[in-house]
C-alpha cells in the first residue's frame, strides 16, 4: 500500500465510483440550444464544455453518443451557448431529460426563448449571457490505436455575444455576480460560484 492510488483506466478505477469527473471538477457547463431541421427547438448541457480560444473565441462541447444537440449542430452549422446560473439551476437539469428529437426542451423546462441575432437556434430567457455560435469542427474521438468511439467534440465559433450589462462593472465582467453553475462528479454535484471564493494572483514576468 503507497500513499497514491494508481490505476490504468483502461483496466477499471478500483474505486465505488469512477472519479475522473469528481477531480476534473468543477467544470463549466454547456448549456447548448440547436434547432432541428424540422424547426424544433432543441436545449440540453452538456459539462464536457470549455471555451479553447481567445481569437476567435472558439467553445466545445462533447457528446457521449450522437446526441440530438449534435445532430442539429452538423445539420445547420449552427448553435448557442447559454449561461448556466443558479437561479435557473433546476431548469438547466430539466433540459437534460432524454426525450426524442420532436420535443421542444425550452417547453418541458418552461423556459422562454429569446431570437438570436446572427443564427436561428434561439437564446434561453434569463440567461444572463449568451454565444452565438457557428460550427467550426465536429470531431470524432478515438482511442490512442485510432479507434473510433461514439463521442463527438462540437467545435464552434462565436460570432456574437450577449452580456446582461447588469454584470459588467466599470467595463469588467463580474463573473460571480452571475452566479454560475459547475458540475461536479457524481449524480448530482454541483458548485456556485460566489464572491467570497475569489482570490488574486498575477503570472510571473
Ligand atoms: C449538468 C449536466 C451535464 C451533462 N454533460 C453531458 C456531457 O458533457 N456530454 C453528454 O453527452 N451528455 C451530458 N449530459 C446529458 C445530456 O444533457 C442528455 O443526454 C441530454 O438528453 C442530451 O440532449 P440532446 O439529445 O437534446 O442533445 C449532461 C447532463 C447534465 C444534467
Amino acid at each position: 500500500m503507497t500513499d497514491q492510488h494508481f490505476y490504468e483506466p483502461a483496466l477499471g478505477h478500483g474505486l465505488a465510483h469512477d472519479p475522473l469527473n469528481a477531480i476534473v471538477a468543477p467544470r463549466p457547463i454547456g448549456w447548448v440550444s440547436t434547432l432541428s431541421p424540422a424547426g424544433v427547438a432543441n436545449l440540453a448541457p452538456y459539462s464536457f464544455f470549455n471555451v479553447f480560444n481567445y481569437t476567435p473565441p472558439l467553445i466545445g462541447f462533447s457528446s457521449q453518443g450522437w446526441k440530438d444537440s449534435v445532430a442539429n449542430a452538423q445539420a445547420s452549422g449552427e448553435f448557442v451557448w447559454n449561461l448556466a446560473t443558479r437561479p435557473q439551476a433546476e431548469a438547466m437539469n430539466a433540459s437534460s431529460a432524454p426525450v426524442p428529437p420532436e420535443v421542444d426542451e425550452f417547453e418541458l423546462a418552461g423556459l422562454g426563448k429569446l431570437p438570436a441575432r446572427l443564427v436561428a437556434p434561439p437564446r434561453v430567457a434569463g440567461s444572463p449571457v449568451q454565444f452565438e455560435c457557428k460550427v467550426t469542427q465536429i470531431i470524432r474521438l478515438t482511442t490512442k490505436e485510432g479507434r473510433e468511439l461514439s463521442q463527438w467534440l462540437v467545435m464552434g465559433e462565436a460570432v456574437g455575444i450577449h452580456i446582461d450589462r447588469a454584470l459588467i462593472e466599470e467595463g469588467v465582467y463580474q463573473t460571480a455576480k452571475a452566479r454560475p453553475i459547475l458540475r461536479g462528479g457524481g449524480p448530482a454535484d454541483y458548485f456556485e460560484i460566489t464572491q467570497d471564493r475569489l482570490f488574486h494572483m498575477r503570472r510571473p514576468g
